[in-house]
């Protein structure tokens, strides 16, 4: 099993495009499907997923369907933070919050705080998330705990500490949805070894069926991280 499961939740527009709704509806459908994945993955022993909800890119499109995807966010954390404590996930969200509006600001850091003591799986959500501003967030990050220090001599083990997902192990698979194949600026920096698993499947139908197979893909794979074989099924 993968320690760390990463996913691009991509597809929701053109799933609700195919029924002929509006796109909203397409991420409504997409929110739903979230719950049974990540029950799926805590039964499976996975210990993290993190879901890429919003990127830092997604700011370009229409202003109604930005709107419909923060009330969504503030709908989901409302209704689901009750549950997550009843199923042991602990709950933490990264990315640029300082652009939400006070009021999802405030939610998400109450759900942080509520969950905080859940160990059976953490649900990471990268909102206003981008791998770059990630990057130079850390660097910013480091300068300010180290006035003064030239970052000449910075090492990547300096920067690691100042990164989103400095509490977790590097994902070890990368799942994506909606057929494309790329990384869209997600955990551009956590991903350096992470087995990429690309799907036409669009999310809303990324059912527990679809997250075994690319578990079973993942479990075929030799990960040597540069050096020789290190088989990932036991
Ligand atoms: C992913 O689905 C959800 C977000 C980016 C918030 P899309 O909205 O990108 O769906 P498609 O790619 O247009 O089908
Ligand atoms: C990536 O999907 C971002 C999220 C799933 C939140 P996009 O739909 O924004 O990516 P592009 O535009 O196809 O690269
Ligand atoms: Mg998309």
């Amino acid at each position: 099993m993968p320690r760390h499961v990463a996913i691009i939740m991509d597809g929701n527009g053109r799933w609700a495009k195919q029924r002929g709704l509006p796109r909203t509806f397409g991420h409504n459908s997409g929110a739903r499907q979230v719950r049974a994945i990540i029950e799926h993955c805590a039964d499976l022993g996975v210990g993290h997923v993190t879901l890429f909800a919003f990127s830092s890119e997604n700011w370009k499109r229409p202003a109604d369907e930005v709107s419909s995807l923060m009330s969504l966010f503030m709908l989901y954390l409302e209704k689901e933070i009750r549950d997550m404590n009843l199923n042991g996930v602990r709950l933490k969200v990264v990315g640029d919050l300082s652009r939400f509006d006070a009021r999802l600001q405030k939610l998400i850091a109450d759900a942080q705080i509520q969950t905080a003591s859940n160990t059976r799986i953490t649900l990471t959500v990268a909102a206003n998330y981008g791998g770059r501003w990630d990057m130079v967030e850390a660097v910013r990050l480091w300068q300010a705990a180290h006035p003064g220090q030239s970052a000449l001599a910075l090492t990547e083990e300096d920067l690691t500490p100042h990164l989103s997902m400095a509490d977790a192990p590097d994902p070890d698979l990368l799942i994506r949805t909606g057929g494309e194949s790329r990384i869209s600026n997600f955990l551009l920096w956590q991903m350096a070894y992470a087995e990429l698993y690309f799907t036409d499947v669009l999310w809303p139908d990324f059912s527990t069926q679809e997250m075994d197979r690319a578990l079973a893909w993942y479990a075929d794979k030799d990960r040597r991280f540069g050096a020789v074989t290190q088989r990932v099924a036991s």
